[in-house]
């Protein structure tokens, strides 16, 4: 891999989240375009590499519990790819993740998708089946939290364990 490292990674507010569209654009086609760009205003956080004043890479990330992330999108312009923007973005997303507590991470990818593959897998990411345990019991298996990540036909879960599981939180009453 090569490229330049530590291009700084900034938060994209609300406000200026039409920036990242153009990238959205570059990466996504049909239902994945539409989806990439209504959860680009609604995500929790976006973060984004610039280059030369445009957004050339980003993330969209949410919490779905307080013990599970998701990586809803990650993007890079076509002509940025393979420079490390990628990797760049989903380690900050993981850095961010494990110091909110999660303690496991998602992402979903297509199936025939070997360049996301690819990338998810070499932070450790791996496939999570259907029936698996679940996370709370020390699995991957993400019971309860599909519908939120709206995987659809043609997709396959990737998960990566950040933590062990704490176990249920103590009430403080
Ligand atoms: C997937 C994507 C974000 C990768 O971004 P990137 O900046 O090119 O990735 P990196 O340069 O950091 O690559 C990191 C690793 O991912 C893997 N990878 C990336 N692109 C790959 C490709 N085309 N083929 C195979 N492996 C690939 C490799 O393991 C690579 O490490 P290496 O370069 O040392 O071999 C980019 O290809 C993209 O935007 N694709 C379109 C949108 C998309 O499909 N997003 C993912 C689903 S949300």
């Amino acid at each position: 891999m090569s490229g330049e490292p530590n291009r700084p990674i900034t938060d994209l507010l609300p406000d200026q989240r039409e920036r990242a569209v153009p990238v959205i654009l570059d990466s996504f086609v049909g239902i994945y375009r539409w989806h990439a760009k209504r959860t680009l205003r609604m995500a929790t956080e976006v973060r984004a590499i610039e280059h030369d004043g445009r957004v050339v890479a980003v993330s969209m990330l949410e919490l779905l519990v307080p013990e599970a992330g998701y990586v809803y999108y990650l993007a890079v312009a076509r002509d940025q790819r393979r420079e490390g923007l990628g990797s760049a973005l989903l380690d900050d997303a993981l850095h961010r993740f494990r110091s909110a507590g999660a303690e496991v991470v998602y992402a979903a990818a297509e199936e025939d998708n070997v360049a996301s593959i690819g990338l998810f897998r070499s932070r450790g990411f791996r496939l999570v089946e259907r029936k698996e345990v679940g996370f709370r019991e020390g699995g991957l298996g993400a019971w309860g939290l599909r519908s939120r990540m709206r995987i659809v036909h043609g997709e396959v879960l990737l998960g990566l364990r950040l933590a062990p599981h704490r176990g249920p939180r103590q009430s403080s009453l």
